[in-house]
């Protein structure tokens, strides 16, 4: 059967774990070839391998989001092996404690947790549309770009404002980089969503589950491949007009 994303090629970082390895499987089950990038090399290859025995294309790329020459890398790779660039899933991203003591306050952050959160989840962004768009231009033919936002891109998040200004900040590179590339037929898009099941959630569950599902008309975290197969679609030829949009995926958090 026919997959949506026949013929084209893909980049999806952060694809050695939760939402990018599901979007990166269920891309190439669409028919896409992906170059999977994440932090090691070694981490990219096991979604790899994935994708491979259930009989797709992909290619493993290590680098890391925050290092100009890395993000460069992952585009010259992707376009090594596949000539191309027609959808990119710019997803890489870390959470709070990452960076930092859990449960800060805003005057309670430093300085470098602020600046370690946006160099990932902010200027990593950026520098992978940037040289993903410049690589659109050269080749033609337009492309389709999906951020990962959340919905603390469009709300606050009490002790969260490093990730919640990174977020918005995503929101607002997509808004602008849909308006000054959709003449050039690149469609740049956000997924915004909720609270899902991945190893960047677990530690937070183990203490505020409870609390958070009270937020959550659907009383369950989402599951990665329930954000991938937005992604998937965000991507194909049958999203041709939606551009600088934000999709929120969040079982109706945003509703309640
Ligand atoms: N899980 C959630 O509830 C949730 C909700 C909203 C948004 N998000 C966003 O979704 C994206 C994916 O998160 P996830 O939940 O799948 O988490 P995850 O921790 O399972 O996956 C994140 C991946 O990004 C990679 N990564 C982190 N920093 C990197 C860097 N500097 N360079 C390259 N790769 C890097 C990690 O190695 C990891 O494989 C993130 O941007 C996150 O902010 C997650």
């Amino acid at each position: 059967m026919a997959g949506i994303l026949d013929g084209k090629a893909a980049l999806v970082t952060g694809g050695a774990s939760g939402i990018g390895r599901a979007t990166a499987v269920a891309m190439s089950r669409e028919g896409a070839r992906v170059a999977v990038a994440d932090r090691t090399e070694a981490s990219a290859t096991e979604t790899v391998a994935l994708i491979n025995a259930a009989g797709g294309q992909a290619i493993a790329i290590g680098g890391d989001v925050t290092k100009d020459e890395d993000v460069a890398a992952m585009v010259a790779r992707t376009v090594a092996a596949f000539g191309r660039i027609d959808c990119a899933f710019n997803n890489a991203g870390i959470a709070g404690r990452a960076v930092g003591p859990a449960g800060q306050r805003t005057h309670e952050l430093s300085r470098a947790s602020f600046d370690g959160m946006l160099a990932v989840n902010l200027t990593g962004v950026f520098m992978c549309m940037k040289h993903e768009i410049q690589q659109m231009l050269t080749q033609g033919g337009g492309g389709a770009i999906v951020n990962t936002a959340s919905i603390a891109g469009l709300v606050g998040l009490p002790t969260s404002a490093h990730y919640v200004a990174a977020k918005h900040g995503v929101v607002g590179l997509t808004k602008t980089a849909a308006m000054e590339y959709a003449e050039d037929g690149i469609r740049v898009n956000c997924v915004n969503p909720g609270y899902i099941e991945t190893p960047m959630t677990e530690e937070t569950m183990k203490t505020r589950f409870d609390a958070i599902m009270a937020k959550v008309p659907v009383k369950r975290l989402g599951k990665p491949d329930e954000i991938a197969e937005a992604v998937v679609w965000m991507c194909s030829d049958k999203a041709s007009f939606m551009t600088g949009a934000s999709h929120v995926i969040d079982g109706g958090y945003f509703a309640a």
